[in-house]
């Protein structure tokens, strides 16, 4: 693998993901082993939505992740910059506010949502940091952001057997399952390299959140990171 697959502009990582939006969830359901339900629950509950609040889901892709937050009554702003993923969630949802936006200049005002939260989408925004502060910005005093992406599993015999599954079989299951195989060689490589859950808080941190925590979920293989705005 080369430091190429990742080095990806803004506009790459756009277009990757407009041409897997036809099949994204099914794909993530099978190479996740249907984990990743588990995990939408598990965020869900975190986020812990209310009638009346606002709640932005930034790279909501197909908007599948904005679901639970909308089920409970929450106004939800799914926000994503694949138009292919926003058309892809508008056929689908049609009752939801897609909105296009970069997650590095969000077209919000200040102090506007009682959370803002992202699912497996802060891995791929090409400037990890100011994402975080655009996050800041645009959440109201009190709010809350939560994030849940990829991480390191603690127990080190089962981080060397999760790497190996990373990098041997998600690529061939990829392939079989996907339309573009690619993104999927780009996501294996994208977990690896990303910071494990200390690494990740202490750039929440830097970014002004306070009260970070994060909790493991499937040992380690996902984190759901917590931050507040003072
Ligand atoms: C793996 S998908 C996650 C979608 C959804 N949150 C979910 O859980 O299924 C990652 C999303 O991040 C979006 N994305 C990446 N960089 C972005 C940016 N700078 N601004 C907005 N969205 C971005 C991609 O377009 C893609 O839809």
């Amino acid at each position: 693998m080369t430091r190429a697959t990742l080095d990806k502009k803004p506009h790459e990582v756009a277009t990757m993901f407009d041409d897997v939006a036809a099949n994204y969830d099914l794909t993530n359901d099978v190479l996740s082993l249907w984990q990743d339900r588990r995990w939408r629950k598990e965020v869900a509950k975190a986020v812990n939505a209310r009638p009346a609040q606002k709640v932005l889901d930034l790279a909501a892709g197909t908007a599948t992740s904005s679901l639970p937050f909308a089920a409970t009554g929450a106004y939800v702003v799914p926000c994503d910059f694949s138009f292919g993923m926003l058309r892809e969630g508008k056929r689908r949802h049609s009752h939801l506010p897609l909105t296009a936006g970069d997650a590095t200049k969000l077209p919000f005002k200040d102090d506007t949502f009682d959370t803002v939260t992202i699912s497996f989408g802060l891995r791929n925004v090409v400037d990890t940091d100011a994402a975080l502060r655009e996050m800041y910005r645009v959440t109201k005093p009190g709010g809350q952001v939560v994030i849940c992406e990829f991480s390191q599993p603690t127990w080190a015999p089962f981080r060397t057997v999760y790497t190996e599954y990373l990098m041997r079989a998600l690529p061939p299951v990829a392939r079989a399952v996907s339309s573009n195989p690619e993104a999927y060689v780009y996501l294996a490589e994208s977990i690896r390299s990303w910071p494990d859950q200390p690494g990740l808080a202490a750039r929440l941190q830097e970014a002004g959140w306070s009260k970070v925590a994060w909790r493991n979920l499937s040992g380690g293989i996902v984190a759901l990171h917590r931050g507040f705005k003072r």
